[in-house]
């Protein structure tokens, strides 16, 4: 096959990318290091790209910004994609609010390039776009909730597994990246409900892996671990540090997209995250990367939480268990976080040795 991936030295971009190429097929990825002009230093992804050149063998990267739209049209015109896998982005919650067009043009309006490329030049073609919870705004806070003694956690029985994908997506606060992952979401879903495209949705709870150039706005596993190694200081926003995430490893996001490209669906919605197994607080992550480091890691506490920051989300995983039963979490929480320590800890040396 040929694949379109976008965000492809990203964190899903390129477990996508490196996934694929392993299979054997081509892969054209679409990146222009982004992360680096929303994050600065610490967001470059460009290590990941120089990493990707080395370990593929039918990799092509291209720096192109999904915003030009001319451009994404002659790239879409020019090959016969059969799958495309969205995941470029600007993909924090906070950082939206410095800059509002930028965040939209490139999550909405950049979305919105990608589907029309596909309909007009491979409208058969699965597109994968990956959404987030955030897309939810604050309604999944509306859940009552018990506090314990190091998370909080749903109060009833009934949502025990987590938010599934009839929560409402309008009448709350999301943040401005909420807002333009929702439009996206739409629109999205709209080429497969309206022009009978197949779309699949994925909105992602945490994902993680050794791969993320962790900041502090967006890669909390990640960025929690550079912390710890680094000596800095970890700054916790409101809820006493109990709020729970769930986390999934991109490897286990891709073998799921792989399995909407072999069964694809039009337009449907799908939540997809660690689940209950994986899930985490803030506090008991500090703990859990203090015992495996050794590393004692400095939190700093704010009362006030983020802007439509979640209490307790866990990832609902029934639907996507259900449509595809050759789906599962094949990482768990602890393998997960020892990678990316491990991967941390390889890339300091490397870096003192340089
Ligand atoms: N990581 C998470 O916890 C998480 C959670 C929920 C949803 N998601 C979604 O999953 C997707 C992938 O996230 P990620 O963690 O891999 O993000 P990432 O920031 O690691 O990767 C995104 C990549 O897109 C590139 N990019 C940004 N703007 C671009 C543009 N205009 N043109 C071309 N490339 C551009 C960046 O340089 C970066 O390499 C995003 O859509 C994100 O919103 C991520």
């Amino acid at each position: 096959m040929h694949i379109a991936v976008t965000g492809s030295s990203g964190l899903i971009g390129s477990e996508a990318v490196e996934h694929f190429d392993r299979q054997g097929h081509r892969v054209t990825g679409i990146d222009n290091n982004m992360r680096h002009v929303f994050f600065g230093p610490a967001g470059d992804t460009s290590w990941n790209l120089a990493r990707l050149k080395g370990v593929t063998r039918n990799f092509r990267p291209l720096d192109l910004d999904i915003r030009e739209r001319e451009r994404i049209f002659d790239l879409f015109r020019g090959e016969r994609f059969e799958l495309v896998l969205h995941c470029a982005a600007q993909p924090s919650h906070d950082k939206a609010r410095e800059i509002p067009l930028l965040d939209f043009e490139v999550n909405a309006l950049g979305t919105l390039n990608l589907l029309e490329a596909t309909r007009q030049f491979c409208a058969e073609t699965p597109f994968v776009f990956l959404s987030t919870n955030k897309v939810y705004g604050e309604a999944p806070n509306e859940l009552p909730l018990v506090e314990r003694e190091t998370r909080y956690d749903y109060a009833r029985v009934e949502d025990y597994e987590g938010i599934d994908e009839n929560c409402r997506i309008d009448r709350t606060m999301h943040s401005l990246f909420g807002a333009s992952k929702a439009a996206a979401d739409l629109v999205a879903q709209e080429y497969g409900r309206y022009f009978g495209m197949n779309v699949g949705i994925f909105r992602g709870g945490c994902l993680t892996g050794p791969n993320h150039s962790g900041v502090e706005l967006h890669g909390f596993l990640s960025y929690l671990v550079k912390v710890a190694l680094t000596g800095q200081t970890y700054t916790i926003f409101g809820y006493k540090g109990k709020q729970v995430r769930d986390n999934i490893h991109s490897h286990d996001v891709i073998c799921a997209v792989e399995e909407f490209a072999r069964n694809p669906r039009a337009g449907e919605v799908y939540n997809i995250g660690g689940g209950r197994q994986n899930s985490i607080s803030i506090l008991e992550a500090v703990a859990r990367i203090e015992e495996m480091t050794g590393a004692k890691i400095r939190c700093e506490y704010h009362e006030q939480p983020r802007i439509g920051d979640h209490i307790c989300y866990i990832s609902n995983l029934g639907k996507l268990r259900e449509h595809f039963p050759n789906w599962g979490i094949t990482r768990s929480l602890d393998q997960i976080l020892k990678e990316i320590v491990e991967t941390e800890m390889a890339q300091r040396q490397t870096a003192a040795r340089a």
